[in-house]
């Protein structure tokens, strides 16, 4: 409960390392299996962005169905994190299709086209929303399409909302809200009066 009370009220404030520990273990694949859960977005040779890869719990998995011909932008602010992630990839053979990209707290630096994006339990940690989904939509192709996921922990029903809202004020369109354990999530791609 304390740890609880203690990581609502670190809203917006950045996923400390140690804490990965907690959510990217093996566990984990009982309620999030990467492959299956992003399997119906992602095919072999598309470009995709891991933004707020963290320890990259999905970037190996993105990897995996983008394919040889594929590529996955595993971006982070953390430079811990893109170690750690460098390092697993390595292992599993997959750090010829991944590209670590460190970002600034206030600029993602991503140079795209990308034919899908992944924000998965990060959005929440970003302080200027409308900043960051404008990069996201200038990082997609026109068919372009992004998932976003927050923890159902942090993010109430509300905040949410106001999240969509802002994806919509930069011109996403709101495709469908996947059910997803523990998380609130929403698909969306680019409006065509955007394109
Ligand atoms: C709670 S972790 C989630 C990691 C991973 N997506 C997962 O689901 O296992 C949030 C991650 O987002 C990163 N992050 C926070 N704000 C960010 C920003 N503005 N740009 C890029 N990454 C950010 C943090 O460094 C951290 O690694």
């Amino acid at each position: 409960m304390i740890l609880f009370a203690k990581l609502r009220r670190t809203n917006n404030h950045v996923c400390p390392w140690w804490l990965c520990y907690s959510f990217d273990n093996p566990l984990r694949r009982l309620f999030h299996d990467p492959e299956r859960l992003l399997g119906p977005y992602v095919k072999p040779g598309m470009t995709v962005a891991d933004i707020g890869c963290g320890m990259g719990y999905f970037t190996l998995g993105l990897a995996r169905l983008a394919g040889p011909e594929g590529k996955v932008i595993a971006v982070d602010l953390q430079e811990r994190m893109l170690a750690a992630l460098e390092s697993r990839a390595r292992r599993a053979g997959l750090a010829e299709r991944i590209v670590l990209h460190r970002c600034r707290p206030d600029s993602l630096g991503v140079d795209g086209p990308a034919d899908f994006a992944l924000a998965f339990w990060m959005a929440h940690e970003v302080p200027d929303k409308p900043r960051f989904f404008r990069e996201i939509f200038t990082l997609l192709k026109a068919e372009g399409r992004l998932l976003l996921v927050e923890p159902k922990i942090h993010v109430a029903g509300r905040s949410f909302e106001r999240t969509l809202t802002v994806c919509r004020e930069t011109g996403l369109q709101l495709l469908e809200e996947p059910a997803i354990s523990l998380s609130r999530a929403a698909l969306m791609r680019k409006e065509k009066r955007w394109r």
